[in-house]
């Protein structure tokens, strides 16, 4: 298939010149495997970006999104429910730890982290520690795209051209590890001092002031593009 104008489109996290002057497109998706425009197969080894691990097009998937556009396609939860959020709560508080056992739903890994971080501050004013608002986040994190989450992650670039961004932010030190951690299996054995780094934190700020603290246990999206080509030829396979 060939795309004859590549202007209108401006992709995310890409440097969009390069990108026209060699475009590589990606047609269709079954299983585990895309095809390019070329009719090559590619091993998607990332499950699109996290988002397809039960593989593409799987019939089941297919199955109940058809049923449910047939059905209810859309409705407001503005003060009108409808039994299948209910009924999808119900079935996640039960995989989930016992504590775990109420869902707020959104449309993204953006949103649901900035939700999360509306939740907490709204929860700690509610139960009377409205000083609790400073959130700590790590270094080279990366939990979406508002300026919540910007603010609270570490990806140097997002931070240096959206500004002074949330204020009442800290961060401790990342997990990713590029000389240590690599084929290590379970728990690496070093590592305790980055926990540290909260306690540090907490004598330099008072518990009394913080709000919650974002942690990613190893990091993923914010690793560099050339550790991963080093590190997972699925990876770079799927990038080039
Ligand atoms: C740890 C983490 N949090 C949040 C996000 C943001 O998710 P989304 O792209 O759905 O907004 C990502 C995306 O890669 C992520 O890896």
């Amino acid at each position: 298939m060939k795309v004859n104008n590549l202007e209108n489109f401006w992709m995310p996290f890409t440097n969009n010149t390069d990108f026209k002057a060699d475009p590589r497109m990606i047609i269709s998706a079954k299983g585990m495997y895309y095809t390019s425009s070329e009719g090559k197969k590619i091993l998607d080894g990332t499950a699109g970006l996290w988002c397809v691990n039960a593989g593409h097009g799987h019939s089941k998937i297919i199955e109940a999104v058809t049923k449910a556009v047939n059905t209810l396609d859309y409705a407001p939860n503005f003060d009108f429910g409808h039994p299948d959020a209910y009924e999808l709560s119900n079935r996640l508080s039960m995989q989930f730890p016992i504590n775990i056992n109420h869902f707020f739903y959104t449309n993204s890994g953006s949103e649901a982290v900035d939700t999360a971080l509306k939740i907490v501050l709204a929860y700690q004013r509610s139960r009377g520690k409205g000083t609790e608002t400073r959130l700590i986040g790590c270094e080279r994190g990366y939990y979406g795209v508002g300026f919540g989450v910007i603010s609270v992650g570490g990806m140097v670039k997002n931070r240096m051209y959206f500004g002074s961004l949330l204020s009442g932010i800290d961060h401790i030190r990342h997990t990713h590890g590029s000389i240590k951690n690599p084929y290590s299996r379970g728990e690496v054995e070093h590592g305790a001092k980055l926990a540290d780094d909260l306690e540090r934190l907490v004598g330099l700020h008072d518990a009394s002031t913080i709000a919650a603290v974002v942690v990613e246990p190893f990091a993923t999206s914010t690793i560099p593009y050339s550790f991963m080509m080093k590190s997972s030829p699925a990876l770079a396979a799927l990038a080039l």
